[in-house]
């Protein structure tokens, strides 16, 4: 399946340079790894994993949005066959740390009019 890219990720391409992780970016990219990486990715792009179910891409997501919406999973408020057992192995810090991961992730946004490359600034 070959679909026009409109994000580029950059940060797992320069691991020599990697910083130092907080607490909460280290807890949350174990989660990740754990929990998460099938579906999602490390980077946020959806995967093929999960049979039929239609995964959307969370890279650079908005964490305030993320945490929301992984808050509702739990609490029963949105149900997904997926996310709402997902969300329930996820402490209320875990929910925050593993927002605080997806969030970080730096992208290009391409323009498909001007056909240029221009950096996300968030
Ligand atoms: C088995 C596959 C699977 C796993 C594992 C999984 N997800 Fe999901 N995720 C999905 C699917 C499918 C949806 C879309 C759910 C829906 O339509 O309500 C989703 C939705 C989401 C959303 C909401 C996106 C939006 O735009 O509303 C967030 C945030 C999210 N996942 C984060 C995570 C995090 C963080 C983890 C790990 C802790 C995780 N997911 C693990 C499949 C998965």
């Amino acid at each position: 399946m070959q679909k026009l890219i409109f994000l580029i990720v950059f940060l797992f391409s320069s691991s020599s340079f990697a910083e130092e992780l907080s607490k909460e970016m280290a807890n949350g990219k174990l989660k990740v790894q754990k929990v998460c990486v099938t579906c999602h990715g490390m980077n946020g792009q959806a995967t093929g994993a999960g049979n039929s179910a239609i995964i959307p891409n969370i890279t650079a997501q908005e964490k305030n949005y993320m945490v929301a919406r992984l808050k509702a999973y739990k609490a029963g408020e949105i149900k997904h066959p997926q996310m709402s057992v997902v969300a329930q192995m996820l402490s209320e810090q875990d929910i925050n740390d593993v927002a605080e991961w997806y969030s970080k992730i730096k992208i290009q946004i391409f323009d498909p009019e001007r056909k240029n490359w221009r950096q996300y600034n968030k």
